[in-house]
């Protein structure tokens, strides 16, 4: 289990590691409102699907914490714009929507209930979610385990890790499960352009849990392949299709190319909350385009001449047919595609 807490109720308010400052600075951001939690979600401070889907809980339940006095038509008012707030923060993960609808069902197995009574209700759903979501990757972690044999070089893409969930990680929670069951594992992991979550997240968590990690940068990954360094991929995914198609950070469809090409296994861990029933097929996600400001420069350093046109998608989409087996706390569901799929939610 990773040493930190990446959300935590704490004297009434959510506390966020501030993921923005990583790894320079370890530091949490507090959150009082619905308001402050989308705001943390669109601005990056908290990110990853799962630790998204969360925060949004936790948002509500804020929300509904401070309005439980302000008479029922004002509580229930305000919870609405709450709901709406969180589900215009980021498009592409499916936890956050799923982590709303959940939220949305306990406050309306409640409707009669008085405002305290709901705001009370909605918090213990947060924390059930919170809780949910540590206990699904750690059993996704014993599933996908098996598929990394001691002395294995795995190459990750993002970060999927403890900082993207609640705690032990989706794609970094199989590394760290085949870990503790006393393989060695090392991790190459690509920098991840342009928001380099590969290099100060994923870097500084396995770092901070001695397991070995080489950072390279994204361009370089086929370069590791050919020369047969990388014994399989391991990403996580951020809305996986009813066919298998799988949306994650921006470049992981080159990997999976990459991978194909070079027969090394391409696999995706995640809950399933992260796949979504309702598209088809990856065609039908939304990829989140956000500022150019990030391809650019970063922070306070700009390399490119202002005047240029940029385009920053967060986020590709990897088809079904490249997927070697998706990981989930249900088991292994190897080449993926809609039956199999489909029948991890009988
Ligand atoms: O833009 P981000 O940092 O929120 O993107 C995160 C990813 O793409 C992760 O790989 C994904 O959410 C899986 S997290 C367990």
């Amino acid at each position: 289990m990773a040493g930190f807490d990446t959300l935590r109720w704490r004297d009434g308010h959510l506390e966020l590691i501030d993921q923005r400052l990583l790894p320079g600075e370890c530091r949490y951001l507090a959150c009082d409102s619905a308001k402050a939690v989308a705001e943390a979600i669109r601005g990056m401070a908290v990110r990853g699907a799962p630790a998204i889907g969360c925060a949004a809980a936790y948002g509500v339940a804020l929300e509904a914490h401070r309005l439980r006095s302000a008479g029922p038509e004002k509580f229930e008012s305000g919870l609405e714009r709450a709901f709406q707030l969180l589900a215009g923060s980021r498009p592409t993960a499916a936890n956050l929507f799923w982590a709303l609808d959940r939220m949305r069902r306990n406050r309306d197995g409640r409707r009669d209930g008085d405002p305290k009574a709901i705001a009370a209700g909605l918090l213990k759903e947060a924390h059930a979610i919170l809780q949910e979501d540590v206990r699904l990757n750690r059993r996704m972690g014993e599933h996908g385990a098996a598929l990394l044999d001691d002395g294995m070089q795995v190459l990750t893409h993002c970060n999927a890790g403890a900082l993207a969930t609640a705690g032990h990680g989706t794609a970094l929670g199989v590394i760290r499960s085949a870990v503790a069951a006393g393989k060695s594992i090392s991790v190459v992991v690509d920098e991840t352009r342009p928001f380099l979550q590969g290099a100060r997240l994923t870097a500084w968590e396995l770092a901070q849990d001695g397991i070995p990690v080489t950072l390279i940068a994204d361009s370089a990954a086929g370069h590791f392949m050919r020369r047969g360094e990388i014994d399989a991929v391991i990403v996580g995914a951020d809305r996986v299709a009813a066919n298998g198609d799988v949306a994650n950070k921006i470049g992981t469809y080159t990997v999976a190319v990459l991978a194909q090409r070079h027969s090394v296994p391409f696999y995706v861990a995640c809950p399933l909350s992260t796949i979504d029933l309702g598209v088809a097929s990856g065609a039908d996600i939304p990829i989140e385009e956000r500022g150019a400001e990030e391809v650019t420069g970063y922070r306070d350093v700009r390399w490119a001449p202002a005047e240029v046109t940029a385009r920053n998608p967060v986020f590709d989409v990897t088809p079904a047919a490249l997927v070697t087996a998706l990981v989930t706390e249900k088991g292994v569901i190897n080449a993926p595609d809609r039956n199999k799929i489909m029948a991890l939610f009988q």
